[in-house]
């Protein structure tokens, strides 16, 4: 079974007072709220109860009594009361909607903003479709508990304690009378609750595994079709789908069955009562109008038991969420999320304008020194690397996939901190910059170019609004991407979700012009593995040269043109920097450049080494 399965199915206790405690602080801001709230919900009762003292009085004082007068009093009376008991529902309903909805608001920032200062470690930890969950479906399941659940729970409690005492009052016989059918009603409770929380997690399980499943076959549609296999992913679907409704299914018949027999319990007691309440009438120890005040009472008596069992589940699934949710919020960051110490400073320059790009004063040299890294340890992907590169020097890393070409890139930005030695910049140890400063001022250009929905000019800038429309469309052009967009090109053109509507080479065009637009002094670019046509091709090399010149680069290469170009090539094998010099340099050593160049980079086996790229 997945650590997935076991994640989404675990439904603990219905209440964890530590849990709850926590949750209840969500409440605070909106105090006033719960405060209206439960007054409405205190009168809402009241009027319940009077309502059926007055009807008790009505038949008892007047009806019995022939006075008619007195009952038109009553009558309006009744009428009064149910007009406020309406005012006072809905603003119970009002209120505790709004306290849900502000909380389940509030919730969802928390735990987004926390996700957004997750560190890579935990995203390759955890995959996305769960992290989804969380933010979505547990943060509502805890709108059933804000909304429906708390304040309402006190509600039927109170309603329970009002009407037992109130029957006690008016008669403990046929109090009891009633009482002695309740075994009876906690004994199906409590098997019907066994029974439909299992059905319940179970349905909980697959209704995670099918948004996982569809999830992944359409982000995936494209190798489906390829392969062809709709029909089988369809059957695969299907069973699924039916075990859901299944599922949903045997939920429904435990709920047909519950609450049939919790009438008929209550008609049972209803039966005994009338036997009982007759023979007292007639013994002269009770009057009619109580008698019918004692059955009306009996009636709403079984409503919360019947509600607070159900609300048992929403509990319960509450409680299991919050646990999630509250693990997510307790997770503990990586250093690299935490040590915003000392800030980049700002130029003067760019304090004096803000609409100009902040200039900072990065020189752009950058020094590794014995760093040595391992996702996972003891399994070091990068092992003792060393290396200097002078302001405005640009360098190719190579090697062979997997020899730790991204992992190397990824640590200059602290998206994973290493395990020992040293990285500076500009002299600094790079755990003494304000990290996201530090980032500010080095731009990657990654592997995978992410596009987000939205226009082209959104996906440059990236909703940083300090970068005008002149920059982004300056740095647009720089790049070339006006020339391989062609007529389409616009600042306003939508761009899909996913960049679907963009070749490969157009993206990496707009994630050089994304880098560019903020003018970083170091500039890291992961080139793409798969292959261009020529003009593209073209475009991309011109790029490349216009953004590195004047700036510290490093660029993991695979076309052979931008590593001759480079002033150093660094040559990464299974971890290790094993050569550095320039192409003719390296060529001469004879060593791993060698190889890898006659394997991958000679210009006759480019067209070979690009068809295997792509498959
Ligand atoms: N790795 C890992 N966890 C990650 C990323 C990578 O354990 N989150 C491992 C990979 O399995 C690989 C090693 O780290 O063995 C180096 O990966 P990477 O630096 O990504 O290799 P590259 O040299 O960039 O390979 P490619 O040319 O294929 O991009
Ligand atoms: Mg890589």
């Amino acid at each position: 079974m997945s650590e997935f399965h076991l994640q989404e199915e675990a439904l603990g206790k219905a209440y964890d007072s530590k849990q709850m405690r926590r949750l209840l602080k969500y409440l605070r801001p909106y105090k006033s709220l719960v405060v209206i709230s439960a007054s409405a919900l205190f009168f809402g009762s009241g009027t319940q109860i009077a309502l059926i003292a007055l009807v008790q009085i009505a038949l008892d004082d007047y009806v019995m009594v022939g006075d008619l007068g007195g009952l038109t009093m009553i009558a309006g009376i009744y009428l009064a009361i149910t007009i406020a008991r309406f005012g006072a529902e809905y603003l119970q309903f009002y209120t505790t909607a709004k306290m849900g909805q502000e909380t389940l608001h509030d919730i969802r920032m928390e735990v987004f903003a926390k996700l957004q200062r997750m560190d890579s470690k935990y995203f390759d930890k955890n995959p996305v479709g769960r992290l989804v969950t969380r933010v979505t479906n547990d943060v509502n399941t805890l709108n059933e508990l804000f909304s429906s659940g708390v304040i309402n729970v006190i509600g039927d409690i109170i309603m329970l304690v009002a009407f037992v005492s109130m029957m006690l009052y008016y008669d403990w016989l046929l109090s009891l009378a009633v009482f002695a059918v309740l075994p009876f009603l906690v004994v199906t409770t409590l098997i019907f609750r066994n029974k439909v929380r299992t059905v319940f997690r179970d349905l909980r399980v697959t209704i995670a595994q099918i948004n996982a499943f569809v999830n992944e076959h359409l982000s995936g549609i494209a190798v489906v079709k390829l392969f062809a296999r709709e029909k089988a992913i369809k059957e695969k679907f299907d069973t699924l789908n039916r075990r859901a409704m299944d599922q949903n299914l045997k939920q429904v018949f435990y709920y047909a069955v519950f609450f049939p027999v919790v009438e008929l319990i209550g008609a049972v007691s209803l039966a005994a009562l009338i036997v009982v309440g007759g023979m007292q009438i007639t013994a002269g120890l009770l009057t009619f109008g109580e008698l019918t005040a004692f059955i009306l009472l009996v009636e709403r008596f079984f409503r919360p038991i019947r509600d607070l069992s159900e609300k048992y589940n929403i509990m319960q699934a509450s409680m299991a969420s919050s646990e999630r949710i509250f693990q997510l919020l307790d997770a503990k960051l990586d250093r690299a999320g935490l040590t915003p110490t000392v800030t980049i400073p700002r130029s003067a320059a760019s304090s004096a304008s803000p609409s100009t790009t902040p200039a900072l004063s990065l020189k752009g040299e950058v020094e590794f020194k014995n760093v040595s890294f391992a996702y996972n340890e003891p399994e070091y992907v990068l092992k003792n690397i060393s290396f200097k590169a002078n302001p405005g020097e640009n360098i190719a890393i190579v090697g062979a996939t997997g020899a730790g070409k991204t992992s190397l890139i990824s640590l200059l930005f602290r998206f994973y901190d290493f395990q020992s030695g040293q990285i500076l910049i500009d002299n600094r140890d790079i755990r003494e910059y304000d990290i996201f400063s530090l980032r500010s001022r080095i731009a990657l250009a990654p592997q995978d170019v992410q596009i987000f929905s939205g226009n082209l000019a959104y996906n440059i800038r990236l909703g940083d609004n300090s970068i005008s429309d002149e920059q982004v469309l300056a740095a647009a052009k720089d790049v070339g991407l006006d020339q391989a967009l062609g007529d389409d090109f616009d600042l306003g053109m939508e761009i899909q979700e996913r960049g679907a509507t963009l070749s490969t080479g157009q993206k990496q065009l707009l994630s050089f012009a994304r880098a560019l637009a903020f003018d970083p002094d170091i500039l890291t670019l992961d080139e793409a593995t798969s292959s261009v046509d020529t003009a593209t091709e073209r475009l991309i090399q011109n790029a490349l040269e216009r953004i590195m010149k004047g700036r510290t680069s490093f660029v993991v290469a695979h076309r052979l043109s931008t590593i001759e170009k480079a002033d150093r090539i660094l040559v990464f094998h299974q971890g290790e920097l094993r050569e550095t010099g320039t192409h003719e340099e390296l060529l001469a050593i004879g060593g791993v450049y060698q190889k890898l160049y006659r394997l991958q980079y000679q210009p006759r086996n480019i067209e070979r080494s690009a068809r295997s790229a792509v498959v």
